[in-house]
């Protein structure tokens, strides 16, 4: 295929994992929210056999083949940015085209703690690409943005970069497919960063391992995990927050019991229960990360308490968020 432009944009959304995270990695449900945070990607051709990425959090680098130069950022910068780069190589090869560009990545959406920056960025760049050549169809954009993510973290379910492509709230199962929920109330849902970052790779081999060592306790959690995931489909369906906090208290007891959870982001969820949270707990990878708070969205005491972590030597930070439902947008 020919380029038919020389420059394109996309964006895409970040993510929460309301249910079912980890266990969906083996084939179970997971229930997921795209989030009004995106990472932003311009593309441009250049006349060189150059991929360029340059990204806000100040690194930049350069590749040429399988050689890379490094022009700006800490040792690390080649291995954040060389499955990027695949992401790019990937659609041009999809498509027959052998040219060099320039990738500048913006994103208001914080990284490594769970909210889903590794697969916003893989569909980003995925659909900016592929923009170059005509205008992109959402399903293709998921299949190869889940191949691309999948050499940031291999065992990846594929359920971040759906979510992140088709945004609103989703019902995802990794060998089935997804499908949309629609609410019938706008869901008033906490978010607090812990501010520690993590591996989602090193979180998924962790739970194989807990997996493979307690064979019988892992079948009896995910039942629990797959029973938690419908339910929580008919609440959230209904606009029943009051049970889908409750629900989210319960997943978190799968989370800690898979070892994914630690001291402080349990003290911080009995916080918030103690002001009255209808229910909280990690969402995503787990180990640090991030937290998802369901309350009453007349709670001030817990809006206060909210407002207040980034002063408290609690740590962590709370993140205002809202439900996106525009998916992944190509400009
Ligand atoms: C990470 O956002 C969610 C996990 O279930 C991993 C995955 O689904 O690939 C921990």
């Amino acid at each position: 295929m020919r380029v038919v432009r020389s420059s394109a944009r996309a964006s895409a959304p970040g993510k929460l994992v309301l249910f079912g995270e980890h266990f969906v990695v083996y084939n179970n449900t997971a229930v997921l929210a795209a989030i009004n945070r995106r990472v932003n990607v311009t593309v441009h051709v250049n006349n060189t056999d150059n991929i360029n990425i340059t990204s806000d959090l100040g690194l930049i680098g350069s590749f040429k083949d399988s050689r890379f130069n490094l022009l700006s950022g800490p040792q690390e910068t080649r291995a954040i940015l060389a499955p990027l780069c695949e992401c790019a190589r990937l659609v041009l090869s999809e498509r027959g085209c052998n040219r060099g560009l320039d990738i500048d990545l913006v994103s208001n959406l914080p990284e490594s703690v769970g909210l889903g920056s590794s697969a916003a960025c893989c569909v980003a760049i995925t659909a900016a690409v592929d923009a170059l050549f005509h205008k992109p169809d959402r399903y293709w954009i998921s299949e190869k943005a889940v191949e691309s993510e999948r050499l940031i973290h291999k065992d990846s379910s594929g359920a971040d970069c759906h979510i992140s492509t088709f945004g609103g709230l989703m019902y995802f199962v990794k060998n089935e497919g997804f499908k949309k929920i629609y609410s019938k109330k706008q869901l008033s849902l906490g978010l607090i960063n812990t501010g520690r970052k993590h591996s989602t790779g090193k979180l998924v081999s962790s739970v194989k391992k807990f997996k493979e060592t307690n064979v019988s306790l892992f079948k009896v959690l995910t039942l629990f995990s797959e029973i938690i995931s419908q339910k929580a489909f008919v609440a959230i369906s209904e606009g029943d927050e009051k049970t889908l906090g409750n629900l989210m208290n319960q997943n978190h007891v799968l989370l800690q019991e898979i070892g994914v959870s630690d001291k402080k982001i349990d003290e911080l969820i009995n916080i918030c229960l103690t002001k009255g949270a209808w229910g909280a707990k990690l969402t995503g990878a787990g180990g640090g990360g991030s937290i998802i708070v369901s309350f009453p969205p007349n709670n001030y005491e817990l809006k206060v308490f909210l407002d207040s972590l980034g002063k408290s030597e609690l740590g962590g930070q709370s993140i205002p968020v809202k439900v996106d439902f525009s998916g992944v947008l190509v400009a």
